[in-house]
């Protein structure tokens, strides 16, 4: 007992402890990965507010960048707000490194995008219609258009004094493992820190993350590298770091409706109250419909995410479907009531 609150303190300090990335200094280890749909403006400050080390927007396509430079249909998707976001990185998909050039640079010379921390490139992502441009986790299966990608990325970036990092699989499937040597190539590109996502593409969110190849790319590279996948508490990172001594932890689904978990991890506090609850979700349907500029339409898009923050509370079903009907934030505000 008296050895498990050591052991959780020990990890504690760790985690409290800054990192750097090429030429930024993160304040603890804990990353909020990006998740689309989720991980916008509202949300990650929200987590910053929860003391999160690092947050990464959702992945936005680089040529689509470069079809809308002034950004009037992108902007919603890049946004950040250095005034209430500590680190922030911005993350890029595509196939072509002359997208990922004009893109880097529209972002980067932009008034408010510029104040981002770093630039990320998704390496990662196994939707079809990003595989089938050669994007997200196909990158894994060409490694040389890989590094031309980073090198265009990171070449833009250092006119800015930004570092870029990658997102990667452990491989395209359990018989192309390739993290390892793949990482080292993407360091040896310009990468100043790699995440991993232990999963390959064929699982996509399927079984479970195989951190035995964190380690082996903690092994391959001298850059920071962040381990993702299944992280759900100080538990499950100490585990992590033990098992592979990854520099960082990037944590997604287990962030869902629950920003509290950085604070919890960090500062071992207690759960929220149902009036912090109440607060946070208010917040965050406040911000979104001022981002939105539409009640409605807010409440529409916010409903899944809503949901989520009724993890593990007694009549979270019942909330969840008057959640699911509502339309408007007064309606919204009285199903908050029925929490217990
Ligand atoms: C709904 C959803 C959206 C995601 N969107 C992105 C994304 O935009 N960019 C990215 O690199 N990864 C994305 N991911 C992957 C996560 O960042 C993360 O790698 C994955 O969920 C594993 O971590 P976890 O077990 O902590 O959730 C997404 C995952 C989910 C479930």
């Amino acid at each position: 007992m008296k050895k498990d609150h050591f052991d959780s303190e020990k990890m504690r300090k760790i985690i409290q402890s800054p990192l750097q990335i090429g030429n930024v200094i993160v304040k603890n280890r804990l990353a909020l990965a990006p998740l689309a749909g989720t991980t916008e403006v509202v949300f990650r400050s929200i987590c910053n507010q929860f003391n999160v080390g690092l947050t990464t927007t959702e992945l936005v396509s680089a040529r689509g960048i470069c079809y809308d430079p002034k950004l009037i249909r992108n902007y919603c998707y890049l946004e950040i707000d250095p005034t209430k976001e500590d680190q922030v990185s911005i993350q890029l998909f595509g196939h072509d490194p002359a997208d990922f050039t004009k893109a880097a640079q529209i972002i980067l010379q932009h008034p408010v995008l510029g104040k981002c921390s770093m630039l990320d490139i998704n390496m990662g992502c196994p939707m079809k219609k990003i595989v089938k441009q050669g994007a997200g986790s196909a990158l894994l299966t060409n490694p040389i258009l890989a590094q031309r990608i980073v090198n265009s990325t990171a070449e833009v970036a250092a006119r800015y004094n930004k570092p870029v990092s990658v997102k990667i699989r452990s491989g395209w499937d359990r018989e192309s493992i390739n993290a390892p040597e793949f990482a080292k190539l993407m360091q040896e590109a310009g990468s100043a820190m790699i995440t991993i996502h232990a999963r390959t593409r064929e699982q996509i969110y399927s079984g479970s993350a195989d951190w035995n190849v964190i380690k082996q790319t903690v092994e391959q590279v001298s850059v920071p590298v962040y381990g993702n996948g299944d992280l759900t508490d100080l538990d499950s990172i100490s585990k992590m770091y033990d098992q592979t001594g990854c520099a960082g932890f990037a944590i997604g689904r287990a962030a869902l409706g629950n920003p509290w978990i950085f604070r919890e991890i960090l500062n071992n506090s207690c759960r929220p109250d149902r009036v912090d609850l109440v607060e946070v979700i208010v917040k965050h349907l406040d911000g979104m419909i001022v981002k939105i500029g539409d009640e409605s339409v807010a409440i529409k898009k916010m409903r899944p995410q809503l949901a989520s923050y009724l993890k593990g509370k007694r009549n979270a079903a019942k909330i969840r479907n008057l959640i699911m009907k509502a339309n408007s934030k007064q309606e919204i505000l009285e199903i908050l009531n029925l929490i217990q």
